[in-house]
């Protein structure tokens, strides 16, 4: 869910609507606002953001102060009902939130007893029922007091902000696993849940941690921690370009950010390699450099896609370093009883920074006493904050919810602290070393030449679009690149695809195959190619449609597969940044096809604050 808020004395409502528009990325299935000029007035809608626009058209929008959000429902379905901003049962307390009360419904039951009663299923009401009545139960009656007094009774992740009709001029914002940045303005504050919906108005960000409340006016600031000790607010000044917003001319910002990639993967290695190519510097990691070295194990965790970008570094940093490599799904690890060692070392990757399973994670493991490294890519998020160490990707602002661009700038970022640790550790020879670092610094051309095939893939894209299932197949560190691939059709163009190691296809997914079953094979020349080559041979002995994404020049192949799109050689440790591009293309073409909303699939969310 994304949050937005307003206090100041402009009109709250256009700074409100362009908020949750830069946000819906985090969930777009209803959204709400409230105003307030004394009064408070609420209006939601089931449904994107364009749905509120339209019913509020008609009704008043003044009011300096608001507060607003858009949904990915956990408690209760997409309902006008269940759009938050909440109101308590007499009306006093307005507020929205993201996270989950994980006690609602014992809170939801003494209230009950109370005599409260509740119009949504959501866990949220609970919460403004909850302030309300202890805002009407203490004698000194303060917002500000009734929060901290509820919050210390919720079990669970939040960020709020709440409104009182008895103090019309206040905000109370505060956050427990749930993002929440304040924009100092000019005698205004503006709230988000990340910097996006700000940047238009102000570079000066303050960063809620967990457990802050903030008491916020038009003319005064003040920060405090649950406890109700005070808190210095720390300033930080967050550069993020407005147009980085946009679509920039494209129709979509998923083909928008397709086509970033040679900018975004250079910006990853940018200044992290030496002009004369034969050195690597991560900054981040100059401190945590000798334990990585001696790490007995090196534990990678995270979600979706940036778990399969771990899964390439497992390849890297064990060909390379020869340490022991773990991949792991962070809400698996979160749960499990994992064995932690003495030395070993966690890396979190996670676009987001903010993903609650990661974060969760990697805290336990900090407990636990492990090193713990991020490699994230919006820069002050949670996962950076919670780490020892870490790189950051700088893959500049992903806003389609199926991630291509960050997942690059993370294989790029992991391939060059995989290459820099066996350098450190002496496990690679300076030449291998050097050879790397030169097909890295050429990638960003690959990429474009790879991206040049965009015609080709869309006449491809036509022939599958009607596709029930797809099956994705690849080896050694396109393995990776096979998973993603077919994360990326399913997550826009609803067709089921799985992704498989190329290899194991016979014990299992080979019973799919007849003459409906499209099989993308990842299959340039490297030293898996003979073997990828007999899987495909086994599958066009079935009739199976096979989409060959092999090198230029392989006529041996492409007489052999029925449609194959061409990728320019290279390295096999450096081929995912290439070979996943047209795979990216391919999802997007059928998706469009299919009439699918690319940007925004139906039930997910790019950021992930809740488990
Ligand atoms: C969500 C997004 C995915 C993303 C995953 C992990 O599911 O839809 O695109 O890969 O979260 O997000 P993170 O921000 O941690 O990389």
């Amino acid at each position: 869910c994304g949050i937005v808020g307003y206090i100041g004395k402009k009109n709250a409502y256009n700074i409100l609507i362009n908020g949750l528009k830069r946000l819906e990325y985090r969930g777009y299935d209803s959204s709400g606002i409230a105003l307030s000029n004394g009064t408070t007035r609420i209006y939601k809608k089931q449904g994107k953001i364009s749905n509120l626009e339209d019913f509020v058209a008609d009704k008043r929008v003044d009011g300096n102060i608001g507060i607003a959000h858009t949904r990915w429902a956990t408690h209760g379905e997409p309902s006008d009902e269940n759009a938050h901003p909440h109101q308590s049962q007499n009306g006093k307390i307005t507020l929205v939130h993201n996270g989950i009360i994980e006690n609602y419904a014992i809170l939801k039951e003494r209230l009950e007893e109370k005599g409260y009663t509740f119009q949504s299923q959501t866990d949220t009401e609970v919460l403004a029922n909850l302030i309300e009545y202890v805002y009407n139960k203490i004698d000194n009656r303060s917002l500000e007091e009734a929060v901290r007094l509820s919050l210390e009774k919720v079990v669970g992740a939040y960020g709020i902000i709440v409104m009182c009709d008895d103090e019309p001029k206040r905000l109370v914002a505060s956050r427990k696993g749930s993002p929440l940045v304040i924009g100092v303005g000019d005698n205004e504050y503006y709230i988000g849940s990340d910097a996006t919906p700000l940047v238009e108005y102000t570079n000066q960000m303050i960063y809620l941690q967990d457990f802050n409340i903030a008491i916020i006016e038009e003319n005064s600031f003040t920060l405090k921690t649950i406890q109700n000790n005070p808190v210095t607010p720390e300033i930080k000044r967050v550069d993020i370009q407005v147009d980085q917003l946009d679509k920039g001319g494209y129709e979509h910002y998923m083909l928008k950010e397709i086509y970033e990639q040679p900018t975004t993967i250079e910006q990853s290695f940018k200044g992290r390699i030496a002009v004369d190519g034969k050195s690597i510097v991560l900054g981040g990691l100059i401190d945590v450099m000798p334990q990585l070295v001696k790490a007995p194990r090196i534990i990678i965790l995270g979600c979706g896609t940036s778990w399969h970008a771990g899964l390439v570094a497992e390849y890297l940093i064990e060909t390379y370093c020869r340490i022991p490599v773990e991949v792991e799904y962070a809400s698996e690890f979160r749960y499990r009883t994992p064995v932690i060692n003495k030395g070993d070392v966690i890396i979190a990757v996670s676009q987001s920074g903010e993903t609650a399973d990661t974060l969760a994670a990697i805290k336990k493991a900090k407990e636990d006493g492990a090193i713990i490294i991020g490699v994230c890519n919006v820069v002050g998020s949670s996962i950076p904050r919670e780490t020892h160490a870490g790189v950051y990707t700088h893959a500049g602002v992903e806003i389609g919810v199926a991630s291509t661009k960050a997942f690059t700038a993370q294989v790029t970022v992991l391939t060059l602290m995989a290459i820099q640790i066996a350098k450190e550790k002496g496990s690679i020879d300076q030449s291998e070393y050097e050879i790397l670092i030169q097909e890295i610094l050429e990638v960003p051309n690959k990429v474009r030449v790879a991206l040049s095939k965009e015609d080709k893939i869309k006449s491809i894209s036509d022939k599958y679009s009607d596709a029930v299932n797809a099956l994705y197949l690849g080896r050694g560190y396109l393995f990776p690149v096979a998973l993603e691939g077919a994360l990326k059709l399913k997550e826009v163009s609803y067709i089921h695809a799985e992704g498989y190691a190329a290899g194991e296809m016979k014990h299992g997914p080979i019973a799919l195959v007849d003459d409906n079953l499209p099989v993308v094979a990842v299959a340039p020349k490297d030293h898996y190619y003979e073997k990828v080559v007999s899987n495909i041979q086994e599958v066009k002995a079935r009739k199976g449609n096979v989409i060959a994404v092999l090198n230029e020049g392989d006529l041996n192949l492409k007489e052999m597969v029925n449609d194959f799109i061409e990728i320019p050689s290279c390295h096999p440790a450096i081929s995912p940044l290439v070979a996943v591009i047209p795979l990216q293309l391919l999802a997007y073409h059928i998706a469009l096809n299919r009439g699918c909303d690319v940007d925004q699939p139906r039930n997910l969310a790019k950021s992930v604050t809740v488990e």
